[in-house]
């Protein structure tokens, strides 16, 4: 596709850039069908066996993270119902709850990613993009080993659910690029795969790498980019790349999701640079291995598109609509819409 020319998304649209194209952007839906909601809410909760642990994870999530975890697909409703004309849509990844922990190789978690999906693409057709989130093809929970990364979730997304690893959006001196940030990130997260499944993953990293590499080192000098990748752990990985590394101030901005609030962003940027602690389990570990590398997120310009839901303390979910001047003459303009969860 020519970068110069207006490309139509899909074949309804019209020939000729609008002026400002509109850009709808949603994250983290967490969307629960029938199948995960009959697991009842405390699924996370059954699976820790200290009880200290279980009450102290139980108060987390009743007053900070999220009460209901699978009350959250009505705002993917709203989201439908209130969003106002776009050009395209891009959707940043966990769209199941992901309750049996192996992404959507699970049947239940693969039927609710499936109603998300689904009704997405019902409205936008093929003006609409998705990245992989690492709740999509599977981690390990907060506390306990069971679950895990199956490619088995990998061949549904790619295949079944047709979410490609890699795609890039022409819009004439605009570049809208996605990436899998589950696969950029594998060595940090080695303990949430099999080690039958490791060598193959590891593959379907540089082969999803070497496409990264090519579509920023194709790039004109004209051109922009906006970024998105789910979990900003992966960028610290993209910045080693020289030839990403190189192409950065092309970057307007990237568009991540995966911690929820701009409260966890703005502790990020408070705690970057901690060294990893390695003797608290799995969970510290990752954490605060993704906080040492978090001054690599910022020469990326990132901006965080909350979950639909937001948080349950600060009920701060939203999804965001950019306008971008085609020509690239004039800097996008970011504009964010609350969507704040009505009480039941
Ligand atoms: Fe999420
Ligand atoms: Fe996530």
């Amino acid at each position: 596709m020519n970068p110069r020319t207006w490309p139509p998304i899909d074949g309804r649209m019209k020939e000729r850039a609008p002026a400002r194209i509109r850009i709808a952007i949603l994250s983290d839906p967490h969307y629960a069908g029938a199948a995960e909601r009959a697991r009842g809410g405390d699924y996370e909760l059954r699976a820790i066996a200290n009880p200290l642990l279980r009450a102290a994870v139980r108060l987390y999530r009743h007053f900070i993270w999220m009460r209901n975890p699978f009350d959250q697909s009505r705002q993917l409703d709203r989201f439908l119902n209130e969003i106002g004309p776009v050009e395209c849509v891009v959707a940043n990844g966990d769209y199941s709850c992901d309750s049996g922990f192996v992404g959507v190789s699970d049947p239940a978690a693969f039927a609710s990613a499936e109603e998300c999906v689904g009704k997405l693409r019902a409205r936008f057709g093929g003006r609409i993009r998705f990245t992989h989130g690492d709740h999509d093809l599977g981690k390990l929970p907060i506390v306990g080993d069971h679950g895990g990364m199956r490619l088995a979730s990998w061949s549904r997304a790619t295949e079944r659910l047709n979410l490609p690893a890699f795609w890039q959006l022409p819009l004439e001196n605009y570049l809208l690029l996605g990436v899998s940030s589950p696969l950029i990130t594998l060595p940090a997260h080695q303990a949430d795969a099999l080690p039958e499944e490791w060598e193959a993953w590891m593959k379907l990293r540089e082969a999803h790498l070497a496409e990264i590499r090519a579509a920023f080192a194709a790039l004109q000098p004209q051109q922009r980019v906006l970024l998105f990748c789910h979990d900003p752990t992966a960028l610290p990985f993209l910045w080693r790349e020289p030839s990403i590394r190189q192409r950065l101030p092309q970057i307007e901005q990237t568009f991540i999701g995966h911690l929820h609030t701009r409260l966890v962003l703005w502790k990020s940027r408070l705690l970057s640079g901690l060294p990893p602690i390695r003797f608290l389990g799995h969970t510290v570990c990752k954490l605060t291995s993704a906080l040492h590398a978090a001054h690599d997120w910022w020469p990326f310009r990132v901006r965080l598109c909350p979950a639909l839901s937001g948080i349950e303390l600060l009920n701060d979910g939203g999804y965001y609509v950019v306008e971008i001047d085609p020509a690239a003459k004039q800097p996008a303009r970011f504009i964010f819409h609350p969507l704040p969860r009505e009480k039941t």
